[in-house]
């Protein structure tokens, strides 16, 4: 494939541009009328632009680039590229006509391919007279910075095609995986998930909108807390995607959670209208810290494994006591239900159950008995043991492990229902959403029987089918099975089917 098409030059059009650009190929990008041609020219020599001042490209280089490229608001032009990309609105009738109208355009060789994020290709592909040569490819936004290609088939798609564009992502300098046409694809259906459940997790006063972003950032490692992101993505966006999920799961889990539309029909569509779940100029930071509001001078720990914060507080001149006689506050390091533990001792006003995440966070438990000034009072006393207080309710799994193990069960059932391999669900959820780690990945450092209890825990407290562990999780605890994403997909499935 030599000379390819871009239509639509919008956010992602215009990035996809310049990707085929940069790796050498001529392109063809149409759009509208010349207003919006105009735009995504603009859009083009600004991005390339920033490029050579940065010094990833050089002047000639960036020159060479655009001389490959032709626009135009005729699709016409269309007619001998090997290859079109569709990066029109997500709206299937719109799409639809586009498609109708390439398959009559374009020559019979030519690949039809769109970057819809979340409709199905099949119902795409059937417009055209050809649908064994359209496919879905799913960029990510930035286009030229985000490393992941979802290729999308179809049933009808004919042997052969998925590799050969595979073969051209590669030439892009993309990593693609190659999957079936399923709502959300990999990367979407996962991450949409999670995001919805942390709307809901706000919905039911869990946590603050800051404290669960900075649980899911600042404890968990993402590189962004869950309101943050939908904000960037876009509420209607956001809801969309869940929608078009949920009419093809039916899974509660992907119904869109009721507080994201109530801000799209209010228009806070996030970033790009400035105002979201956080209006534009607020960054969330955790507030500054203080000193007790009461006079904690001795504390009380029940519970284990906090060997640390004893010694942070010892440290910092308080007194720390086995159990909570004479205690100021207690600290309870134990799993939800708190209450649990509150309600054997003679002063449970005074508990707060504490669960440090990784190094820098602590969630703090406070549960229906405990005073409000000892919570205040647990908040400023884990800033001095220099961690990031999460305040949250006395439920399953506080935020982090409640948000995150639903997470890794999707991507389980995912590779349980033979969509999508271990190493891809891993490759798709770190080069298309920029985590540190795959779920698979996160899924060892748990540990399974961690994650597997977590989930336990998790369905008892809200009875959520999708909270259940998957059924594969059960068996890889049982057979002790570690270091998955090194294993082999189609193997590690035959291997725990065969013990
Ligand atoms: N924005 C993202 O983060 C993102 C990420 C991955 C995939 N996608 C998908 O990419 C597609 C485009 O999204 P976007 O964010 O770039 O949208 P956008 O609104 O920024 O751009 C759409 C462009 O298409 C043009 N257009 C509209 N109707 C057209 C037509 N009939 N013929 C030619 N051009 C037409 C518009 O003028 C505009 O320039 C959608 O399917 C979306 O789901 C978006």
């Amino acid at each position: 494939m030599e000379t390819v098409g871009v239509v639509g030059l919008g956010i992602m059009g215009a990035g996809i541009v310049e990707v085929f650009a940069r790796a050498g190929l001529r392109v063809v990008g149409v759009d509208v009328d010349e207003n919006a041609v105009a735009r995504g020219l603009a859009h083009l020599e600004r991005s390339t632009g920033r490029a050579v001042e940065r010094g990833r490209l050089g002047a000639d280089e960036r020159a060479e680039l655009l001389g490959r490229i032709t626009l135009s608001a005729d699709r016409g032009s269309l007619a001998e590229v090997d290859l079109v990309v569709e990066a029109v609105p997500e709206v299937m009738e719109l799409k639809r006509a586009l498609f109708a109208d390439l398959d009559r355009i374009c020559k019979p060789s030519a690949v039809l391919a769109t970057n819809t994020s979340s409709l199905s290709v099949t119902t795409i592909a059937a417009m055209t007279s050809r649908p064994s040569r359209v496919v879905g490819l799913h960029f990510f936004n930035p286009a030229p910075v985000m490393k992941l290609v979802e290729v999308v088939t179809t049933v009808l798609t004919e042997d052969g095609l998925a590799g050969e564009i595979a073969e051209l992502a590669g030439r892009l300098g993309k990593t693609p995986i190659v999957v079936g046409d399923r709502a959300g694809f990999v990367a979407n259906r996962l991450l949409l998930g999670y995001l919805n459940q942390a709307c809901r997790m706000l919905e039911a006063g869990i946590a603050t909108r800051d404290d669960i972003d900075v649980a899911m950032r600042e404890g968990a490692g993402l590189p962004m807390g869950p309101f943050q992101l939908l904000d960037l993505i876009g509420l209607d966006t956001a809801y969309e995607i869940c929608e078009v999920l949920f009419y093809e799961t039916k899974n509660h889990r992907h119904a869109p959670a009721p507080v994201l539309r109530e801000l799209v029909t209010a228009r806070r569509h996030g970033r790009k209208c400035g105002h979201g779940f956080h209006p534009r100029t607020a960054r969330p930071t955790a507030p500054p810290a203080t000193g007790p509001k009461v006079a904690v001078t001795t504390i009380g720990i029940v519970g284990t494994g906090a060997e640390h914060l004893r010694e942070r507080l010892d440290a910092a001149g308080f007194k720390t006591i086995d159990g909570h006689d004479d205690a100021d506050v207690v600290l309870a390091i134990a799993p939800a239900p708190v209450v649990e533990i509150a309600v054997g001792l003679p002063r449970p006003e005074r508990v707060v159950g504490v669960h440090p995440v990784g190094d820098k966070v602590a969630e703090l438990a406070v549960t229906v008995l405990t005073s409000p000034e000892i919570a205040t009072a647990v908040r400023d006393l884990t800033r001095v043991m220099a961690l990031t207080p999460v305040v949250c309710a006395d439920r399953a799994g506080f935020v982090v492990e409640a948000l995150l193990f639903p997470y890794l069960n999707d991507a389980l059932r995912m590779v349980e229902s033979g969509y999508a391999s271990f190493a891809d669900v891993d490759t798709a959820m770190k080069l298309g959403c920029g985590y540190p780690q795959g779920p698979f990945e996160m899924l060892d450092a748990f540990g399974l029987e961690t994650v597997r209890d977590g989930l336990r825990a998790l369905y008892a407290e809200y009875r959520e089918p999708a909270f259940a562990p998957a059924p594969l999780l059960e068996r890889l605890v049982v057979a002790g099975v570690t270091d998955i994403p090194n294993r082999a997909n189609a193997n590690t499935l035959k291997g725990v089917e065969e013990r």
